[in-house]
């Protein structure tokens, strides 16, 4: 199949990944409410047609935190998305940089932060979790700051990790030990394509940047359950004060998905917010951001840089959360999808398709420039 979607790299992924992984990327928490409720929301809303209206000059560039972006468009934190094709997070930062639009980096991805910025020229965003090692997380920033990465995504939805259950039924979760593990080499053994391109060709498996604290253990059991007791559930407003005592540039929340949040959020004197429930991985049965988003942007949108995520799988999406209130989108699944299903190639075509929507819903939208999107594009 040549794809012509996200969808349809979705469904290419699921052919090439082991099952273990593809879940680990499709799937949400619980009964996943939310990340249907994301997805539908999103689609459900009604783009304006407007026509006559001169649209042979559309530009779909913008600016945000001081960067050129071809279009308002960033390729959000994805764990582990390293294990999706060889070297990943390297192949998709490369992708990133040639379509002009920023590359956010995992803490927990599979190559270190030093493999990913000598890859590519362009200055790539970090994501960091809070670790109960503040030593550790302060290593990390210095590391991201000398590392040249532009801007800091701290994410704030994950206290406490969601409940998966398509982790548990293939075999990613609660299978410790030689069984679980026999388990995912069998996995991999009928996805041979897979096996030869990450089991074989992309070695190192290191857990990148968590991997000096990892120390020996290696395996994916190690690494959930380093999560699962590191992972730092005390955190509070008060980590704004010490990330920004260790961090000067651009810093965004992520994962804000009430307007009181987000008026804090601003109290504390961030750049930006990043409306998001986790792509429906946390708790489950929250709104959808697309639902969050406009009483959010009402509230803080004049105050500080609002960006959004969750269920936006094309160009058009990208068009809903600029008018809902957004600045800028960030892509989740999709692009792990692209990735999974031909690597740097993948997520490369997938970004050029995103920017062919957006070029559309503009055009049939009349609106010829990004800033001018807003809710005069929506039928209400
Ligand atoms: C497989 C997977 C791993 C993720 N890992 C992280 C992560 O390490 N850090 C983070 O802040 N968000 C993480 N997220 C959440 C995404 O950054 C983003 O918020 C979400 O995927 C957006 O929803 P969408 O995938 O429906 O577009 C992850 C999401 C997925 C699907």
């Amino acid at each position: 199949m040549r794809a012509a979607s996200a969808i349809d790299y979705r469904e290419l992924a699921r052919r090439r990944l082991p099952p273990f992984l593809f879940e680990y990327i499709d799937g949400g928490s619980y009964a996943e409410v939310t990340l249907q409720r994301n997805v539908d929301d999103l689609r459900a809303i009604a783009l304006r047609q407007r026509v006559l209206r001169d649209v042979s000059t559309i530009d779909t560039s913008c600016t945000l935190f001081g960067q050129q972006l071809s279009m308002p468009v960033i390729l959000g934190p994805i764990g582990l998305a390293g294990m999706n094709a060889r070297r990943g997070e390297t192949q998709a930062a490369r992708a990133a940089e040639a379509a002009g639009v920023p590359f956010t980096l995992s803490t927990v991805s599979a190559c270190p932060l030093s493999e990913v910025c000598s890859a590519i020229t362009r200055p790539i965003w970090f994501q960091l979790y809070i670790i109960r090692d503040r030593a550790f997380m302060r290593d990390l920033m210095a590391q991201a700051r000398e590392l040249g990465c532009s801007t800091l995504v701290f994410t704030v939805d994950m206290p406490v990790p969601g409940s998966r259950y398509r982790d548990y039924h293939s075999g990613l979760a609660g299978a410790p030990g030689l069984r679980g593990s026999l388990r995912r080499v069998l996995q991999a053994m009928t996805h041979p394509r897979w096996a030869w391109d990450v089991g074989v060709r992309g070695r190192p498996h290191h857990l990148g940047n968590v991997a000096p604290v990892l120390g020996s253990d290696t395996g994916l059991e190690d690494f959930f359950a380093w999560m699962r007791s590191n992972f730092d559930p005390a955190i509070s407003w008060r980590e704004i004060d010490f990330i920004r005592s260790e961090w000067n540039g651009p810093l965004l929340l992520k994962g804000i998905l009430d307007a009181d949040d987000a008026r804090e959020a601003v109290r504390t004197g961030v750049d930006g917010i990043i409306v998001s429930n986790h792509g429906g991985r946390q708790l489950d049965g929250v709104p959808s951001t697309a639902t969050a988003l406009p009483p959010i942007a009402d509230a803080v949108g004049n105050d500080t840089t609002v960006l959004a995520d969750g269920g936006v799988r094309s160009g058009l999406d990208v068009v809903r959360m600029l008018a809902l209130g957004a600045r800028g989108v960030l892509l989740g699944r999709a692009w792990a999808y692209a990735l999974g299903a031909a690597g740097e190639r993948g997520v490369a075509h997938l970004l050029q398709l995103v920017q062919a929507e957006l070029r559309v819903a503009m055009a049939l939208t009349g609106t010829n420039r990004v800033s001018e999107i807003g809710e005069d594009n929506l039928v209400r």
